[in-house]
């Protein structure tokens, strides 16, 4: 850490322990693009863990910012919901036709269930088997063609660069036409509101109708055709989701192009930074290639690419010692769970060697837990073994670019160099 970082880590930290309680709002772009949100995470873990606030963009809302607390909402998705009608899983409250797309992370039981179960299939234990050879050989042609000596962007060589091809392959998307995939999950997941240099609604909704328009084309292609193991031909062929109007197949399209994106791509860029900014840890890795596997859910917790997943309460009750009214809108802080020291011993410390490293929250838990998880973690597993075939060291030569959102966590720049 560069002293002007620390010195801007040590101001934000006197601030979130010294401003009054009532004042603290961490959906705040400002602290996620300056990554200081931990310190207000910290005071209201110890000060006020089911908390209150006013926000100027998505107005009142609880922030749950406690590891047990959080669990409690998430085994209760008859009280919490997650219905895009009532507002879906995040905090904005745009017009029904905007931010609020139908896609089974924001319904509820019994109709999320059966478009779970559709999809679930293509992460089938066996299908990732299948699937593992295919993207160790595209990590490793990645990784030989970077270039050695010189700086470059690890975000868009090699965490985009991946997360995109694998996404290409789910969705047997024509290869050369991959960074589409790429911009249109950026653009789904922009909102103006938070970051003016955000495309306009106006543009969002027309690049979202080109989304539809090019996986609709896709869509009648293999509809016609057998059966396929790819995305596209399941969703076509299943019984439960070929009759889905085009605002609920733009919505499941969205859920599996972010859902398979950010979060994998800035858990490669959280892994790299987490790494160099704790030099025992590669240590610890270097002399021991077997810990990757415990290491990639460490990086997955202490990065948390998600911040977090709205609910809407549908009745009134007691959470952490307040009463939470019937339409009230909470946020479950998995950002700050994975930091809580009466879940996880060290929690503010990256330790590749953590015992029980999968206990955390960035998946969520419960009926909505990521459906994408083993892939993840098998993409993070391969990248990190050929990284240590590869590269002694990869050294971090500025500071990260993160992304201006109180929802996606993660970098759009990280300056790099291999040496030659
Ligand atoms: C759901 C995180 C990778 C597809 C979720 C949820 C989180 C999450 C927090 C919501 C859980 C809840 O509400 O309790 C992550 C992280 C990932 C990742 C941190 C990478 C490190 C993926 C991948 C895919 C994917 C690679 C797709 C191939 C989905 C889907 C859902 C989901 C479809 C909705 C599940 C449901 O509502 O039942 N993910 N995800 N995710 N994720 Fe992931």
């Amino acid at each position: 850490m560069t002293p002007t970082e620390q010195a801007r880590q040590s101001a934000a930290r006197e601030h979130a322990f010294s401003m009054r309680l009532e004042d603290i709002d961490p959906a705040t772009p400002d602290y996620f693009e300056q990554g200081t949100v931990d310190h207000y995470f910290e005071r209201l873990r110890r000060d006020d863990p089911v908390h209150y606030a006013e926000n100027p963009l998505v107005g009142g809302y609880w922030s749950v910012t406690r590891f047990k607390d959080i669990m409690q909402m998430e085994t209760h998705h008859r009280i919490f919901s997650s219905d895009w009608r009532q507002g879906g899983i995040t905090l904005t409250d745009e017009p029904e036709d905007e931010h609020k797309l139908q896609m089974f992370i924001a319904m509820d039981t019994p109709q999320h269930d059966v478009q779970r179960k559709a999809v679930s299939p293509i992460v089938s234990p066996g299908n990732l088997a299948n699937m593992q050879d295919l993207i160790r050989e595209r990590t490793c042609r990645v990784l030989d063609s970077l270039p050695r000596g010189e700086t470059f962007d690890w975000v868009d060589k090699v965490s985009i660069e991946l997360t995109t091809l694998m996404l290409a392959t789910l969705f047997d998307f024509p290869l050369e036409d991959r960074r589409l995939l790429t911009h249109w999950s950026n653009v789904a997941t922009s909102n103006q509101a938070v970051d003016p240099r955000a495309p306009s609604p106006e543009e969002r909704r027309a690049e979202l109708q080109n989304m539809l328009a090019y996986f609709t084309r896709l869509w009648n292609e293999r509809v016609n055709a057998p059966p396929a193991h790819d995305l596209v031909s399941m969703l076509a062929h299943n019984p439960e989701t070929r009759n889905m109007g085009p605002r609920e197949y733009m919505g499941n399209l969205v859920l599996l192009i972010v859902g398979g994106n950010d979060t994998t791509r800035n858990s490669m860029t959280g892994g790299l930074l987490a790494l160099s900014e704790n030099p025992a840890e590669w240590d610890k890795l270097r002399a021991n290639p077997g810990l990757v596997e415990n290491m990639v859910s460490e990086i997955i917790r202490w990065q948390t690419p998600l911040a977090y997943m709205r609910r809407t309460a549908l009745q009134d009750v007691e959470l952490g010692g307040k009463t939470i009214r019937k339409g009230d809108k909470l946020a479950m802080w998995y950002l700050s769970g994975n930091r809580d020291e009466d879940a996880i011993a060290n929690a503010g410390r990256f330790l590749i060697d953590r015992p029980q490293a999968r206990q955390h929250l960035s998946f969520g838990f419960g009926i909505h837990r990521c459906v994408g998880n083993r892939l993840a973690e098998l993409q993070l597993r391969i990248l990190w073994e050929e990284i240590l075939k590869r590269f002694p060291t990869i050294e971090v030569m500025g500071e990260p670019v993160r992304v201006r959102s109180t929802f996606v966590h993660g970098y759009t720049a990280l300056p790099v160099r291999i040496p030659a």
